[in-house]
């Protein structure tokens, strides 16, 4: 009988997967670039974004640079789900907990900034009884945009 060859992976799984389930909360939802997980020593106010490897495009990244550069643009930003902290690769956002809305007829009537462009309804969500963004990775918002910004209709309203 030959002698089990253990790899690394084999030795790092069972730990990963004990770390995941005692670190992450519940999964509430995924995108194509995140999988998002409630905290769960907080689970009602703090979610975790896990970047997906592949893409490289660094999305939690880009929203944790946006919400920095908007601190002294307080009306923009609470367009926007407050991030909380960030690793120090960028894999993992702490990010303040939206309820999801029902679906596109939450959107009817409703008003938001041009600086968000066209917000499918599954990147908004509620924050402290208001609309929000909780996926402006694309938005690069630009300083000029947020300084004078109208709400607009949301043309993602029907579809
Ligand atoms: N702050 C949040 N609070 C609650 N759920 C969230 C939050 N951010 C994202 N989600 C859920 O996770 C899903 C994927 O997150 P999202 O930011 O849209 O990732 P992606 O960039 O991959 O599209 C969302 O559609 C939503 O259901
Ligand atoms: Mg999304």
């Amino acid at each position: 009988m030959g002698r089990r060859i253990e790899t690394f992976s084999d030795l790092v799984q069972p730990f990963q997967e004990e770390f995941n389930a005692f670190m992450l909360g519940e999964l509430l939802g995924s995108g194509e670039s995140r999988v998002v997980y409630s905290c769960p020593c907080e689970p009602d106010k703090w979610v975790y974004k896990i970047e997906r490897d592949q893409l490289h495009e660094f999305h939690n990244v880009r929203e944790w640079t946006t919400w920095q550069q908007l601190e002294d643009y307080p009306d923009a930003r609470a367009w926007l789900a407050p991030c909380d902290s960030i690793s120090k690769g960028g894999k993992i956002l702490r990010m303040a907990r939206t309820e999801p809305l029902n679906g596109i007829d939450d959107l009817k009537g409703i008003k938001i900034p041009n600086f968000l462009g066209d917000c499918h309804w599954g990147n908004l969500g509620r924050f402290e009884g208001r609309i929000v963004c909780h996926d402006y990775a694309y938005s690069r918002i630009p300083e000029r945009a947020v300084k004078r910004f109208r709400l607009v209709k949301n043309d993602r309203e029907t579809g």
